[in-house]
């Protein structure tokens, strides 16, 4: 059963830059290296240059990337320490969510204090869900928040133990939680640290293996959502840079990964799938376009190398690593946009998921 069908893969944890980081990535490249990597639809963080955190620098980015991409996409819109919170009435039928960062990060949207953390959960009263960056600790804050407000929330890039059992837990309260985990968290551990240098740093940093273990066993149990590439393209300078930026690429990378997973039996694919798709527009509560899905040859086995990537970065923390799964065709919306070899799509092609009636 080598060749498989994938409807409607999305990836709600990008980060595409462009605008005043257009050096280290563009919304049409990312948008088609995402096609490559055979996403039909990615979400982009909130975290730019500017950071999208007013209507009217919200609207900028809007018309910035319904020009130029090459998939279908949404927005999140960012919470901000100066208190951005009379906007949301405004913006938030345009978004895909709203993104809370909890912890230090990239950018500069830190919420550090519980009440303003709060005072952002009481206002966004939309059903458009909250995204946070939140590690350890912090994240028995947020569902306190969780709890109080009832607000849906998507907890991203989990990494370890600690937090993935407080997140059952939350699950087992029936609190509306979802959960994100990350490639580089189930395939790296700190112990590649010394061989990656610059290219293994990211927030939350890569943990133990102890750690990983415990991941991959929640994926089995059922317990995470959804696997998230949080791509996060910096050029090769700044990760060889004394002080290298956070962040990794893995919009082309999270597909093959994971169908190696499955050929070493480490899930079924079918859980692979969901987790890439099905798990994605249920918690955003979308509907994938009709005629909208992957053709993936998951017998083809390749080596990840920088020449064959197509993010303007040009670099991977996973490049010499073994993976199966060719992204033979993506379709959106009836339209062919990538053959195996090329994206099809012009610039502009994709549509915003969220607001489309406005
Ligand atoms: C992300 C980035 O570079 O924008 N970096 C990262 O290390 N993951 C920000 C983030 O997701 O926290
Ligand atoms: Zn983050
Ligand atoms: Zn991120």
């Amino acid at each position: 059963m080598p060749i498989i069908r994938i409807p409607g893969m999305i990836d709600p944890h990008t980060h595409l830059r462009d605008l005043d980081w257009a050096h280290k990535a563009t919304f049409q490249s990312e948008t088609s290296a995402a096609i490559a990597g055979g996403y039909t639809a990615v979400f982009d963080m909130p975290n730019t240059a500017p950071s999208t955190t007013s209507a009217t620098l919200l609207e900028e980015k809007l018309a910035r990337i319904d020009q130029a991409a090459h998939c279908d996409w949404g927005l999140y819109f960012g919470a901000s320490q100066a208190d951005n919170t009379g906007e949301y009435e405004d913006i938030a039928a345009r978004v895909c969510g709203l993104k809370i960062y909890n912890n230090a990060t990239t950018g500069d949207l830190l919420i550090s204090s519980r009440a303003m953390r709060e005072r952002h959960y009481r206002a966004w009263k939309t059903n458009r869900l909250i995204a946070v960056h939140a590690e350890g600790e912090t994240i028995i804050n947020i569902l306190d928040l969780v709890r109080k407000y009832r607000q849906p929330t998507h907890f991203l890039h989990i990494s370890s133990q600690r937090e993935i059992n407080l997140l059952a837990a939350a699950k087992n309260e029936g609190l509306p939680v979802s959960i994100g985990v990350c490639p580089h968290h189930l395939f790296l551990s700190e112990d590649d640290l010394p061989s990656l240098g610059g290219f293994g740093l990211m927030k939350p940093e890569l943990k133990t293996k102890n750690d990983q273990r415990a991941l991959w066993r929640a994926i089995r149990q059922d317990v995470v959502d959804i696997i998230e590439s949080d791509h996060a393209p910096h050029t090769l300078a700044e990760k060889q840079s004394e002080s290298p930026a956070y962040g990794v690429p893995g919009v082309e990378t999270t597909l093959p990964l994971m169908m190696q997973a499955v050929k070493d039996g480490r899930l079924p694919l079918q859980r692979a799938c969901d987790m890439l798709s099905l798990n994605v527009q249920r918690a955003w509560r979308i509907k994938p376009f009709p005629k909208t899905y992957t053709i993936v040859d998951t017998d083809a086995s390749f080596i990840i190398e920088r020449q064959n990537l197509h993010s303007q970065c040009g670099w991977s923390p996973f490049e010499g690593a073994r993976v199966c799964g060719r992204v033979r065709e993506v379709w959106i919306r009836g339209h062919k946009v990538y053959d195996g070899e090329r994206v099809l799509s012009r610039p502009g092609f994709g549509h915003n998921l969220f607001g489309l009636a406005a």
